[in-house]
């Protein structure tokens, strides 16, 4: 309708939507779930009670909170012939692709995730999905290492079954370890939403079309799936072990990591919002200690890790241009801690967010926000005639 048209690349300084759901404060370091601290969450709430919340907007009542969980657990199948699909990926495929293939696909078994507009169908595709997506996580993880596909026991906590179907050997009972059980709970808080980053901006997009809960969450773990998004966490261990292969030398990465001509960056640090330090990379840093040495694990990257932290801390092309550790740059050496392997790192990140995109997702459709269509400034040719080949 004409008016000016302003660039904004990156969308740096442009607001997509009104949010009623997260809140960050980048100069302070502040995250907020509903306006309830992600200190305080992290301490005192577990995954499932942080997803009831970011989702319908309050801290649910024990009984709330029941209802939510055996309704998910109604829908902790999938079609066996998900199985086929799984089948058709090499080994060598990272789990972010399957994953993001199997999600999309739950579409053609569960067709109702499509149409959302009652609360009725709204709550069914997110029980559905908080139910189903824990199983697509393990059995991608399994498939690559040859394990057996199950569905854990339903007798167990949310967390509690995601660790045994991804742990639980075919030739041993499964005992539960609290430490990990803890550790993982707490890593899924701490990523569960972030307002309008890049893969729950993807998540909105696609969703504004009327497109499906199941293909906008499988639009939103491809986007996750960069490395200077999710992807930086597997990121981050590959830089530091590449750093320990080197004789521990932070110094050279963090010369590359200032070189205009090297497009290497330090992985883990930076944010387009916090220009202090992320709350979230603060509780990981602590918690990584603590779950390290509860599980007796001395792990050198962690030493490398720390001593990288206070070398870029001290740098002043860091400081000036205030890049901290993010979310990504210690949760990896808790993963790794747990016996998590390194290529299904971004696929706990997309775990933990879950909660978020459907949070966001389901918030954009209730307030029937107009489809995604931004405009553009054309600097492309003007009017020119068409040319036959034979005058080209
Ligand atoms: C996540 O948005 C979210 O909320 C995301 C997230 C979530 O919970 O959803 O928090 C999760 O994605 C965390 C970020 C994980 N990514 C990384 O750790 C990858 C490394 N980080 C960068 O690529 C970067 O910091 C970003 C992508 C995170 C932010 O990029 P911006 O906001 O577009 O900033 P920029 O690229 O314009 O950088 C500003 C300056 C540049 O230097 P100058 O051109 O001004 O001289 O800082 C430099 C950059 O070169 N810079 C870095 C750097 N990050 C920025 N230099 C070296 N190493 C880095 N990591």
């Amino acid at each position: 309708t004409g008016g000016v048209i302003t660039i904004d690349p990156g969308y740096k300084n442009t607001g997509s939507c009104e949010s009623a759901i997260t809140f960050l404060d980048g100069e302070k370091g502040i995250l907020r779930y509903r306006g309830y601290s992600i200190e305080e969450l992290a301490e005192k709430a577990d995954f499932l009670e942080v997803a009831y919340l970011l989702i319908f907007g309050e801290l649910p009542t024990q009984d709330e909170l029941d209802q939510f969980h055996s309704d998910i657990k109604k829908h902790a199948v999938v079609d066996d012939d998900i199985k086929k699909i799984l089948d058709a990926f090499p080994k060598s495929a990272h789990p972010m692709g399957v994953l993001a293939s199997l999600t999309s696909a739950l579409t053609a078994f569960n067709p109702t995730s499509v149409d959302v507009n009652s609360e009725e169908e709204m709550y069914n595709a997110i029980v559905r999905i908080l139910g189903k997506f824990p199983i697509l996580v393990a059995w991608t993880m399994r498939k690559k290492h040859g394990m057996p596909l199950d569905y854990g026991s339903s007798s167990l906590g949310y967390v509690e079954n995601i660790l045994q179907m991804m742990f639980k050997r075919p030739d041993q009972d499964y005992e539960q370890n609290p430490i990990l059980v803890n550790a993982l709970d707490k890593l899924l808080i701490l990523h569960a939403d972030h307002e309008q980053n890049c893969s729950t901006s993807t998540v909105r997009i696609t969703g504004s079309s009327h497109a499906g809960l199941f293909v906008s969450l499988s639009a939103g773990i491809s986007a996750l799936w960069g490395p200077l998004h999710g992807g930086a966490n597997q990121a981050v261990l590959e830089m530091l072990e590449a750093i320990k292969e080197d004789g521990g030398d932070t110094k050279k990465y963090m010369a590359k990591a200032k070189d205009k001509e090297d497009p290497f960056r330090l992985m883990g640090f930076g944010h387009r919002v916090y220009k202090n330090f992320d709350p979230r990379a603060k509780i990981i840093k602590v918690a990584a200690d603590e779950v390290l040495s509860d599980l007796g694990v001395e792990d050198p990257i962690l030493d490398i890790a720390k001593g990288l932290e206070k070398e870029a801390l001290e740098d002043q092309y860091f400081v000036d241009r205030k890049l901290y550790p993010n979310v990504d740059f210690y949760s990896g050496i808790i993963y790794r801690g747990m016996g998590i392997p390194t290529e299904m790192f971004t696929v706990m990140f997309a775990l933990g967010r879950l909660p978020g995109w459907i949070s966001q997702w389901r918030e954009m459709r209730m307030r029937k926000e107009p489809i995604g269509r931004p405009r553009q400034l054309y600097t492309g040719e003007t009017y020119r005639p068409f040319k036959d080949i034979s005058n080209r």
